[in-house]
């Protein structure tokens, strides 16, 4: 039998030298946090839902055995919610990062902690209520569409007094492809914000051996130093009612981005434009997306350099036309610099051109696609993205970097989690749920599961 009850801890105790102020510090950190004491029973089985074959519905098997922590950085939780997100149903129905079957899914949760790491010196603790950004899918043991699941120390992030587990439950893989979205893709460096992580410096500064060969190039040579996102540059967002979006809009705002969102105004007008923490500097209706990407390079006549698609490959097209290339007329001027006089007929003497060497090469634009890039008509001086997603669960240094930053947003209030639109009733109702979500019937957030 569990008797878990809320921890209540005191900070009363006197500051009479250095090891006592360091322990109520400590103290009153922890307090920030949720977290629950009791014995926690880890049975042996468990129930999880498992995929058997691709445009089938998930099975509940009842006998699935709980999973085993195999190291030291790694923990057992109990989950607790589960926020169910659209890859939960394209990759059965599209057979889509499905590694071997029977599959277990879901990629985001909160849970209890009731087996800590062994490794010293870790933020998480037994008992600690986390978010769990899951996204390792390879690794069943981490998927959370069961009730016991393992995650590293490094991808959990301490849910605050502030945040309700539902919401904990649908911020984590948001939060996760929004940071290193702008954080790689785009260079933009959170080191005045709540001492966030400068991923560029850290991934630059590690052994390049250590990085995935596969998102090595992304990592050390995406983006120019040059050419990193600052504070003033403009960012579209296109997709901008989508949850990453949600996440992507409140960090570009902290680092002082100016933003441009393009969505649905007749279904997400009002909400996306009353919504303090994630009003755009201008919301561009998505209905006609020619006159979109006009009002895009209206509004953005000094150009702008750096989109993030949240759709698909064919509105990251009409995105990647909205961003300043070589080609565009804005940049004619600086080319006749660069290239030298255009007119042959000139009669006016000029000095020979510079050579091209001898020219510092303008900054490119950056396009970052969540769900696909246009694979044609690229233009000159625009580079396109992926986000290198495997970073978060691959690179300790990352990942605890990204988790520890999330705490202290969430702590401040500087981050506020999606909508909750809906739940479903345990693992037996995640079926229904990608069911609606099939249908289009979820909208401006998301649903979650509430596992007993
Ligand atoms: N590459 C990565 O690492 C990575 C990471 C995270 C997400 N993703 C992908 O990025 C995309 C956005 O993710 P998200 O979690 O932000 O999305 P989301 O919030 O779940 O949904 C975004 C929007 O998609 C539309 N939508 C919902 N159901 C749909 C359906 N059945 N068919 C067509 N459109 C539908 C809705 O727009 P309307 O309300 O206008 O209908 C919704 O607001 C997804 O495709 C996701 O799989 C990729």
């Amino acid at each position: 039998m569990t008797s878990w009850k809320l921890r209540t801890r005191s900070a009363t105790a006197s500051p009479s030298n250095a090891r006592t102020q360091t322990k109520r510090r400590k103290i009153q950190e922890q307090d920030e946090f949720q977290c629950v004491e009791g014995e926690f029973p880890s049975p042996r089985v468990q129930s999880a839902l498992m995929l058997h074959a691709i445009r089938q519905p998930y099975e509940l098997s009842t006998d699935h055995e709980v999973p085993v922590v195999q190291h030291n950085h790694e923990l057992l939780l109990k989950v607790n919610a589960v926020g169910l997100n659209p890859i939960d149903w394209k990759g059965p129905d599209y057979n889509f990062g499905i590694p071997t079957f029977p599959f277990i899914s879901g990629r985001e949760m909160v849970g209890t902690v009731i087996e800590a790491a062994k490794a010293r010196n870790s933020r998480i603790h037994k008992g600690d209520i986390v978010i769990v950004p899951s996204t390792d899918y390879r690794d069943f043991r981490k998927a959370v569409f069961q009730q016991y699941s393992i995650a590293s120390t490094f991808n959990t992030i301490r849910l605050p007094q502030n945040t309700p587990v539902n919401s904990g439950s649908i911020l984590g893989v948001a939060f996760v492809s929004a940071v290193l979205a702008l954080g790689i893709c785009m260079g933009v460096s959170f080191g005045s914000i709540e001492s966030g992580p400068d991923l560029l410096d850290i991934v630059r500064n590690i052994d390049p051996e250590t990085l995935p060969s596969d998102i090595r190039q992304e990592c050390l040579k995406g983006v120019e130093e040059s050419e990193r996102a600052k504070a003033g540059d403009w960012v579209i967002i296109w997709g901008g009612s989508s949850t990453c979006a949600h996440v992507t809009k409140q960090l570009a705002r902290l680092a002082g981005l100016r933003i441009i969102s393009v969505a649905d105004s007749a279904k997400h007008g009002l909400r996306l434009s009353s919504t303090s923490e994630i009003r755009p500097d201008l919301l561009v209706d998505s209905h006609n997306p020619e006159r979109a990407v006009e009002i895009i390079k209206a509004a953005t006549s000094d150009g702008a350099r750096f989109g993030f698609d949240t759709q698909g490959k064919e509105t990251a097209g009409y995105l990647l036309r909205s961003l300043h290339s070589f080609n565009s007329p804005m940049s004619a001027l600086a080319d006749s610099s660069v290239k030298g006089p255009r007119h042959k007929e000139s009669k006016l003497p000029t000095p020979p051109a510079t050579p091209l060497e001898n020219i510092s090469r303008a900054p490119r634009s950056h396009l970052v696609g969540l769900t696909g890039l246009p694979k044609t008509d690229i233009p000159e001086g625009v580079s396109l993205h992926s986000v290198p997603i495997k970073l978060f669960h691959e690179i300790p240094e990352v990942g605890e970097a990204l988790c520890a930053w999330c705490e202290r947003l969430l702590v401040k209030g500087l981050l506020v989690p999606p909508d909750v639109v809906g739940i479903v009733d345990g693992l037996e109702g995640i079926n229904g749920g990608l069911d609606r979500m099939r249908r289009r019937e979820v909208r401006g957030g998301r649903l979650v599961a509430v596992l007993p």
